[in-house]
């Protein structure tokens, strides 16, 4: 269903830690915004971390629960840098 979903644990810390894609494509390489958010940040996630968010990936989001987030996000208030 996503491309999340197909990723083993394994892949899955080499796609947080890294930034590289279970491709072998090199996000941070490539200067995408994952590769560096995975460097700076994801890479500071501790194995058991990284093993719950990678459980409810694989569990927790379903479609239904995305189109409840999708839902959500219309009612938000506009981000400051889109105010006049
Ligand atoms: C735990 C948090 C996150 C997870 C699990 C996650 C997961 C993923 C996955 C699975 C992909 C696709 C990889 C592939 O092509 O196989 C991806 C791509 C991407 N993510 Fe994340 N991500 C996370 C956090 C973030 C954050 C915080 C940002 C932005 C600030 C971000 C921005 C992006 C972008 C822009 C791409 C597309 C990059 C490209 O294709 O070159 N992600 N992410």
């Amino acid at each position: 269903m996503l491309i999340v979903q197909a990723y083993s644990l394994p892949e899955f810390t080499t796609l947080l830690r890294a930034g590289v894609t279970r491709a072998g494509r090199d996000m941070f390489a490539q200067g995408s915004v994952m590769g560096i958010v995975a460097r700076e940040q994801l890479a500071h996630l501790t194995d058991g971390e990284i093993a719950s968010i990678h459980t409810y990936l694989q569990t927790g989001w379903t479609a239904e629960r995305a189109a409840r987030e999708e839902a959500k996000i219309a009612t938000f208030p506009p981000p400051t840098f889109m105010k006049p």
